[in-house]
Formats: C-alpha cells, sequence, structure tokens
C-alpha cells in the first residue's frame, strides 16, 4: 500500500513535466523515519491526574494561587518506556470544563484532547480517561485545548517523557520547563486574559519567568558528566533562545524525535510549545554557568545557574571527560530535495482584522475559527500522502503554527529551500515571512492546527485538518 502510494505520487509529479530526471519521491524517502503504528509490547501505566484550584510556593517562595494538576506546577512528569501503554484516569475539579491534549503525541484522533472535537469537554466534577501508546520515544507535553490561554497560564501542564527502550547512558536526564508569569502588584496571576494589548502583539508576556515553576533553579553537576537536558516552552506567548554559556551542547533532538545528526546549539528560537532535547558535556570544575534567554540579545533574561562541583564519582581527578558514546540524534530524517517546487497543496495567509468576541481576530487562510462546538475541517488531506503547505504570514506579528497528529518538516524560508535536519510539530514564522512545510500525514481524523500563542488561538487562530484515507 505504502508503494502504490509512492508510485501515485511520482507520477502525478512527473505528468506533463519535461525533464525531470528524478522527480522527488518524498513519500518513499520518509519511509523509516518513524513508525506508522505503535507497538504495544509493554506495560499499561496508570496515573491519576485531577486538576484543580491549589497555592503553590512558586515565585520567589510566595504563595500563589494556580490551576494545577495534582497540586504542582509544573505538574508531574509522566516517564513511561517506548511499547509501554499510558492510561490516565484525569477528573476537572476546575471552576471551568477542560481537556487534556498530548501536544506532539501521535495518539488515535479520540485521545487527542479537543473539545467537541474528538470528546466532549470533561465538565466540572468529571472523569475521563485518556489511553494510547506513543509510537515515539521523546520529549512530548500535556496541557488543556479549553480556553487554553487561561488554563495554561494559571499553571496547568507537564512533560510526558517517553524514554526509548535502550535509553542511552547520560550520567542524568533532567527536564526544564520555561514558563513566564504575568503578575500583579499583589504578586498574583493578573485575571484578565485575551487583553486587546496581547491580542495585538504577541500574545500575553509575562513579568517573572521560571524554570519547573522557580525563579531560582540551580542544577548540580559534576564536572566529567554528561547530562541530557530537555527543555519545553510551556508560556502562552513568549520566545526564548536559550543559551549555556558556553558548555560544549549540542542540540540532539527537536519536538521529540531525535535529528538526523548533533547539531551545536546556536541560537535556537524555542517558540511556545516546541522541546529541544540537549546533550551537555560538562567540562571544568569549580565554575558557576548562567543559563540565559537571548532571544533579545540586548535584553537578556536569567533562566537558570548550572554549577560544576567537583569531578564525577569514579572520574580521575583532574581528568574528567564525559562518558563517549555515540550520540542518539542519528536517525532518518530524509533530505527531501526538490520539493519546494512541488505544487502546493495549500496556501495560507496569517493575519487579523477586527470583529470577534474580542475585537480583534486572528485568521488563517481568511477565515477565524468559530469556536471548537461549531468546528469543521477547512481542508482534507489523504493519509500517506506528501502535502504541501504554505504559510504566508500577511501580519507583523509572531505565529508559532503547531499541528495536531503529525510531524513536519520546514521546506522552504521566504521562497528558498532549507533543509532542517529534524522534524518538529511546531513551527515560528515571523512577521511578513513564508514558510513551507512538507507533511505525509499518517493518522486519519480531524486535526487541531493552531498558533501556539495561546492568545491568537483563543482569538481565531485555529483550524482543522481532516486526514482521509486515500480513495
Ligand atoms: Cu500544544 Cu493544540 O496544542
Ligand atoms: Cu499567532
Amino acid at each position: 500500500m505504502r508503494r502504490a502510494t509512492a508510485i501515485a505520487i511520482a507520477t502525478a509529479l512527473g505528468c506533463g513535466q519535461t525533464s525531470a530526471p528524478s522527480a522527488p519521491d518524498p513519500v518513499r524517502e520518509l519511509a523509516g523515519a518513524y513508525p506508522e503504528e505503535a507497538t504495544a509490547d509493554g506495560a499499561v501505566r496508570t496515573f491519576e491526574i485531577t486538576a484543580a484550584e491549589t497555592e503553590v510556593p512558586l515565585i520567589d517562595g510566595g504563595a500563589l494561587k494556580v490551576w494545577a494538576y495534582n497540586g504542582q506546577v509544573p505538574g508531574p512528569t509522566l516517564r513511561v518506556r517506548l511499547g509501554d501503554t499510558v492510561r490516565v484516569r484525569f477528573t476537572n475539579r476546575l471552576p471551568q470544563e477542560t481537556t487534556i491534549h498530548w501536544h506532539g503525541v501521535r495518539v488515535p484522533n479520540a485521545m487527542d484532547g479537543v473539545p467537541h472535537a474528538t470528546q466532549p469537554p470533561v465538565r466540572t466534577g468529571e472523569t475521563f480517561t485518556y489511553e494510547f501508546t506513543p509510537k515515539d520515544a521523546g520529549t512530548f507535553w500535556f496541557h488543556p485545548h479549553v480556553r487554553s490561554s487561561e488554563q495554561v497560564e494559571r499553571g496547568l501542564y507537564g512533560l510526558l517523557i517517553v524514554l526509548d527502550r535502550a535509553p542511552p547512558p547520560y550520567t542524568r536526564d533532567v527536564a526544564w520547563i520555561l514558563d513566564d508569569w504575568l503578575l500583579g502588584a499583589d504578586r498574583q496571576i493578573v485575571p484578565q486574559f485575551n487583553t486587546p494589548h496581547d491580542l495585538m502583539h504577541d500574545g500575553r508576556w509575562g513579568n517573572a519567568i521560571t524554570v519547573n515553576g522557580r525563579t531560582d533553579t540551580v542544577l548540580k553537576v559534576a564536572a566529567g558528566e554528561r547530562v541530557r537536558l530537555r527543555l519545553l516552552n510551556a508560556s502562552n506567548g513568549r520566545v526564548y533562545a536559550p543559551d549555556l554559556g558556553g558548555l560544549d551542547t549540542k542540540i540532539i533532538a527537536v519536538d521529540g524525535l531525535y535529528a538526523r545528526a548533533p547539531l551545536p546549539l546556536e541560537r535556537f528560537e524555542l517558540a511556545p510549545g516546541n522541546r529541544l532535547d540537549l546533550d551537555v558535556a560538562i567540562g571544568g570544575a569549580g565554575r558557576s554557568i548562567a543559563v540565559t534567554d537571548q532571544f533579545y540579545p540586548q535584553r537578556p533574561n536569567r533562566l537558570a545557574e548550572i554549577e560544576i562541583d567537583g569531578a564525577a564519582a569514579g572520574a580521575a581527578a583532574g581528568a574528567a571527560a564525559p562518558p563517549a558514546f555515540a550520540s542518539p540524534a542519528r536517525a532518518h530524517v530524509p533530505a527531501w530535495r526538490g520539493v519546494l517546487g512541488t505544487p502546493v497543496t495549500r496556501e495560507l495567509r496569517l493575519d487579523a482584522r477586527r470583529g470577534g468576541e474580542f475585537g480583534i481576530e486572528w485568521t488563517i487562510g481568511g477565515e477565524a475559527f468559530a469556536g471548537h462546538a461549531h468546528a469543521h475541517p477547512s481542508m482534507t488531506l489523504e493519509r500517506g500522502r506528501w502535502s504541501h503547505l504554505r504559510f504566508v504570514n500577511a501580519s507583523a506579528r509572531l505565529h508559532p503554527i503547531h499541528l495536531h497528529g503529525m510531524f513536519f518538516k520546514v521546506i522552504g524560508r521566504d521562497g528558498v529551500a532549507v533543509d532542517e535536519p529534524f522534524f518538529r510539530d511546531t513551527v515560528l514564522i515571523h512577521a511578513r515571512e513564508t514558510i513551507d512545510l512538507g507533511v505525509v500525514p499518517l493518522d486519519v481524523g480531524d486535526w487541531m492546527m493552531h498558533c501556539h500563542i495561546l492568545e491568537h488561538a483563543e482569538a481565531g487562530m485555529m483550524t482543522m485538518i481532516a486526514v482521509r484515507a486515500p480513495s
């Protein structure tokens, strides 16, 4: 069936073209990059998660009123192994209805947590059981998909880490969740959401940045360690460009999946929703490294500290070299050369206009999302077929566009072909920029596509893609 699909594509592209010595065959090139189906040969891992209002000692140790999963911000980290089945018994004790969306995880459509589209919203006092077997190892996360600009901002998010069947032997596996909070003079969350200011700009940017819910996060390590550092941007709007102050750091995975090869961490814009897995070789005992956000280099933000103590246990004094093992970033990521020239399946303009509930609406392809209860797919893609999407940002704002249920690759920026050596589920589109994506959807269902600046999403910048079996 895969082969038939590939042939159909090659024929379609070759049709009417004169000199295409090797028409690109992106579907065939994709084969082996990631599995089509999950293999449920592990354990069933059951978690209880309750969302409720609570108070936590958060920013600078003060009591902050939040909404939290299991009474903590960030919520619990669910750690499973590839092959395990995740079962989450979720209870809603919030004053609003909610759902849980598993960001980046290729789940069956019914488990995707989109209210009305894939499940009824979970009302106050109700429970819902999510169950799925992840198809991919990597760093994923979960958050509500109802009024998310308020619910995520109030503290509802957590990590889902799917470990490899044989995890690489890092001396430490650490996760940092980056978030920012907009606090008022009372040091509490400013309870006005989706304000005109947030909507006209790049969403709600806070005045306090936390790593794992703290402003004073310190990672203590020993010289000679090799750390896997997983980063998640859980902010509503803020983009970070993490800098590890000269530590030998490589990117090994983006948005969960391993890259083709380890890449040096230069400027990487970690937009809302994005994850990065870093391979950090710790050298030079007795120093402290400031980890900063350089998105605006003239105004860097302090994120956390890495304190390097003595040599790792067992390492000879003064000769603490990090363990040598092959980086797990050796995945098959197709280059997809020549695909920027394939016909555009759908071109979508990103823009704003007056109107709607908040006075300003954000649109995709001229349409503002009508709300989940009235949603209908705005386009249909065929399972197993190459699809080429073009986003033209007609606005002067940022739009990190996120697709549910599938991974894509950026194949062009402002009309120039690019080969990012990794897949993504979220890509930051800058002001007036045009981005081309290639995607081969593999899972049938109705999947959201939206801006992950949550205020933009609430104000219309969402749509749904129907993925159907080829007829
Ligand atoms: Cu992380 Cu539809 O979102
Ligand atoms: Cu946006």
